[in-house]
């Protein structure tokens, strides 16, 4: 895993971004990881600057969401098919046909789950995920306890998620209960992860996720059995972690 600390959250929406951008412009047909919640709004921006000055275009890339809730409808501004035709689909000028989100209103969940896990294998695969990190170390919406084999399914939100997630709603009644995820196990499938976090309240599952044990309890621990994750961080995101030193020492080198 490559650990980037970087002074502001600015700073990591810009490397994470370049990263990204890197990645898409060697192959305009590839397929792009996308997360929502509030930590990759910033790399949403600087990769929609990059399409409007022509430095990128993604008009041939797939997109594939994570994750999104069940019981409210795509109109709800808060249902991730929203948030990512808002955010990403119409800033980055994507193409909407190509953009994908697991469908959270299906009469039928399970095989929606199925169907998304078939699009995305048809489309070859994700070349390159974005990843934000819950308090609580989830990825997508993998709650603690998440299976490192898991496919996309069906889950029930930890009530941490939902009190985090409840400065997007009127009140916190109003966040659903269940969602759709892809499993831990699609996400590792990606040829490449970038996590992204900012700000002292992800300091702890940051630690955890880097520098802790491989558990299910913190599902973002599964990067470390991936050949090519970087975790993207500004300094207040480090600060528990116990080798920040040798991390900024090795992105120095890497970069001379
Ligand atoms: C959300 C999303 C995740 C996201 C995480 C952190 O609920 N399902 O994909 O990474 O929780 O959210 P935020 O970036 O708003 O802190």
């Amino acid at each position: 895993m490559e650990l980037i600390i970087l002074p502001t959250a600015d700073d990591v929406a810009r490397v994470a971004a370049d990263r990204i951008a890197g990645a898409l412009r060697k192959k305009p047909h590839g397929v792009l990881g996308l997360a929502t919640g509030s930590s990759p709004l910033a790399i949403y921006r600087e990769l929609a600057r990059q399409v409007e000055s022509d430095l990128l275009d993604l008009s041939g890339v797939s997109g594939f969401a994570l994750d999104e809730y069940v019981g409210i409808p795509e109109t709800n501004e808060q249902s991730y098919a929203a948030v990512i035709a808002r955010e990403v689909t119409g800033p980055l000028r994507m193409d909407p046909e190509l953009v994908h989100v697991p469908n959270g209103r299906a009469d039928d969940l399970s095989a929606a789950c199925d169907d998304y896990e078939k699009e995305m294998a048809a489309c070859g695969g994700v070349d390159v995920q974005i990843l934000g990190i819950g308090g609580n170390g989830h990825i997508g919406f993998n709650e603690p306890g998440s299976s490192f084999a898991s496919r996309t399914r069906h889950k029930v939100l930890a009530p941490q998620t939902r009190a985090d997630n409840a400065r997007f709603f009127d009140s916190p009644a109003d966040v659903p209960t269940q969602c759709l995820t892809q499993g831990i196990g699609t996400i590792l499938e990606a040829a490449e992860l970038v996590l992204v976090a900012q700000g002292e309240a992800k300091a702890s599952a940051v630690a955890a996720a880097v520098e802790g044990p491989l558990t299910s309890m913190c599902p973002a621990s599964a990067l470390q059995l991936h050949r090519r994750a970087t975790v993207i961080v500004d300094e207040a995101a480090a600060a528990l972690l116990k080798l920040s030193d040798y991390y900024s020492l090795a992105f120095e080198v890497s970069q001379s």
